[in-house]
């Protein structure tokens, strides 16, 4: 059974085709990160006239390297939301017309469902019950999932997300935009320990605080403003500003605060539910420290985990097709009164 996937919650375009829930045909994202460089952040009304160009291609291609029709598709799955109202309404609209026009069964499927169920798309499952650690430039939550639409959240983000800590602080190093790839990046070549930032653990919740640590940046980079300014006057030596190795060195204590607060808590709460599985999910997922030192401790504790691979931690279509599938087949259609939203929980 096929079905074709389309997300447009935030700032890429994409549709997917994906076979009964877990094997990806085609897989299109067209990511609009050019447009919203120059601002360091998504401008969300950019965001919807870019969906609006694209759609149409990118659902087109999606068919075409699938080497299908609509008349192949059983079923047509669009995100609903959560995300950005503007970039929301276009995938919605776009979907209900094609399924009215097509007469092909249409489901609406949460975001966050969606990057839950990018585990089932890489061969190898977590089997129920299993700790899903969702962590985007949007969200940081953490969910026990007992079965397919069986989700209990049980911590979330108190203020920032994490990605969106990531971008802020890119944004304040002057180093561009999404800023998570980068700051990865340039903390391989730093020291984690060079600069102690708070780690914000807010002990007796599964909850998270990453606004704290994105303050303690910019104090620093301050203050190592400032005396880089004074040793220019003393020396009347041409110094500039955070010169790479002290860039690196703040990305990588930056980055080892983020990721000891994200593995402890999520390894303290899979323990707490006894829970033997965690999938994480969500472009931060996709940071290379936080993928490495998950893998290497968590199994200590006799905890498995679930990382999808690269192109499927960042927004994509397929997730929202294979979360749709089983939407399908336990028969949750949605209808042409559907409607996104903006503000939606899991
Ligand atoms: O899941 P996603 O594509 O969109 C949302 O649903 O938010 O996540 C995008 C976020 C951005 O904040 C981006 O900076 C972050 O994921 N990100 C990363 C990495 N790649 C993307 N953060 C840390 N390390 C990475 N390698
Ligand atoms: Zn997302």
């Amino acid at each position: 059974m096929l079905i074709l996937g389309i997300d447009t919650s935030c700032d890429d375009t994409a549709a997917s085709v994906v076979e009964d829930g877990a094997k990806i045909i085609s897989n299109i994202v067209s990511s609009q990160d050019e447009v919203h460089k120059k601002y360091g952040g998504i401008v969300p009304e950019l965001a919807s006239r870019r969906h609006i160009e694209m759609i149409l291609p990118v659902v087109d291609e999606a068919l075409k390297k699938a080497g299908i029709t609509f008349k192949d598709i059983s079923a047509i799955s669009v995100c609903k939301g959560p995300g950005l109202i503007g970039s929301l309404l276009v995938g919605v609209c776009f979907a209900k017309s094609l399924s009215f026009v097509h007469n092909i069964p249409l489901v609406a499927v949460n975001h966050l469902e969606g990057h839950v169920f990018s585990s089932f798309l890489n061969g190898v499952n977590p089997e129920f019950p299993f700790l899903a650690l969702i962590v985007s430039g949007g969200h940081t939550s953490l969910y026990r999932v007992d079965g397919f639409g069986a989700y209990k959240e049980l911590g979330r983000t108190r203020d920032d997300a994490a990605g969106e800590a990531y971008d802020k602080v890119a944004k304040l190093l002057g180093l561009g935009y999404p800023g998570g790839p980068i700051i990865d990046h340039l903390a391989q070549e730093g020291t984690p320990d060079a600069i102690d930032f708070p780690r914000a653990y807010l002990p007796g919740t599964s909850d998270f605080s990453f606004s704290g640590l994105k303050t303690a940046v910019k104090i620093e980079v301050e203050k190592i403003g400032r005396l880089e300014a004074e040793k220019r006057l003393l020396t009347s030596q041409p110094l500039r500003f955070s010169t790479p190795a002290v860039l690196n060195d703040i990305a990588a204590s930056f980055q080892s605060a983020v990721i000891d607060v994200l593995i402890g808590k999520t390894v303290a709460a899979a323990k707490e539910q006894r829970l033997n599985s965690i999938a994480l999910s969500g472009g931060v997922s996709a940071n290379k420290s936080l993928r490495e030192k998950i893998t290497e401790h968590a199994p200590k504790e006799g905890i498995k985990v679930f990382l999808p691979p690269l192109y499927l931690c960042t927004d994509n279509a397929a997730m929202i097709a294979a979360a749709g599938f089983y939407h399908f087949k336990t028969g949750q259609l949605a209808d042409f009164t559907l409607n996104p939203e903006a503000y939606l929980h899991l």
